[in-house]
């Protein structure tokens, strides 16, 4: 568990090295980040959710989709993919061309259109862990989607993240106040291919 002294450690050092007004690192090569692994032993018996469980994520090259898929084998979970109405291509994803698609929705404030904005059955699930790729700092741009889509009154909602080093900074707060309603809780920054690391933290929510 990320102590909030590791917590603040963490963003801080994220933050050094940064350019000015960029909440990123445009250097780094996450696409080389190998993806999670679903955890094998996706036993459900040790964490049985007390109400109706959903993990909804958007994952762009794999890495969140991996920390999800192991977080909900372990909580005996649903799963919901976030996707794009129009998927990101490699070239979508270049955080170093201004030109790229992401680096236009991120200059324009663009809320991308999604395939399904709702998830299925959503009126049903109390609890919502709700996981993101890291993009400059913030959740990625479906996630605004999603978020601005979506009633989440009444619902718990455990937001949690996958970077290549930066932590989950404001992003959660950020998706709270344009969600404007649901009670969200403090959450978690994941490295690709720590499945068997988010899944011990699911499981000591205590949801
Ligand atoms: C457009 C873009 C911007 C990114 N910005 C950051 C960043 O600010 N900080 C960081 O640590 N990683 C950043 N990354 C790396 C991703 O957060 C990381 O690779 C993440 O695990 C990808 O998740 P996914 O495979 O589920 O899409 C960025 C990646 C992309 C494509």
């Amino acid at each position: 568990m990320l102590t909030r002294r590791n917590f603040l450690a963490i963003a801080a050092a994220a933050a050094i090295g940064l350019p000015a007004g960029c909440a990123g690192e445009k250097d780094e090569a996450p696409a080389a980040v190998p993806a999670a692994e679903p955890v094998e032993d996706a036993s459900a018996a040790d964490a049985a959710p007390a109400g109706n469980v959903l993990v909804a994520y958007f994952s762009a090259t794999g890495n969140t989709a991996g920390v999800a898929e192991a977080i909900a084998g372990r909580l005996g979970a649903d799963v919901w993919e976030i996707e794009a109405a129009q998927p990101y291509t490699d070239a979508d994803l270049n955080y170093n061309d201004d030109s790229s698609r992401t680096s236009v929705e991120r200059a324009d404030g663009t809320n991308p259109e999604l395939a399904q904005v709702t998830p299925d059955g959503w009126a049903n699930y109390d609890t919502v862990l709700l996981g993101y790729p890291i993009w400059w700092g913030e959740a990625a741009w479906p996630l605004r989607t999603f978020v601005a889509g979506n009633d989440f009154a009444g619902k718990t909602v455990v937001p949690f993240c996958t970077s290549a080093s930066s932590g989950i900074g404001r992003s959660g707060e950020l998706l709270a106040e344009a969600a404007g309603a649901g009670d969200w809780l403090e959450g978690e920054r994941f490295s690709s291919g720590s499945g068997d690391e988010a899944a011990e933290w699911a499981v000591g929510l205590g949801l």
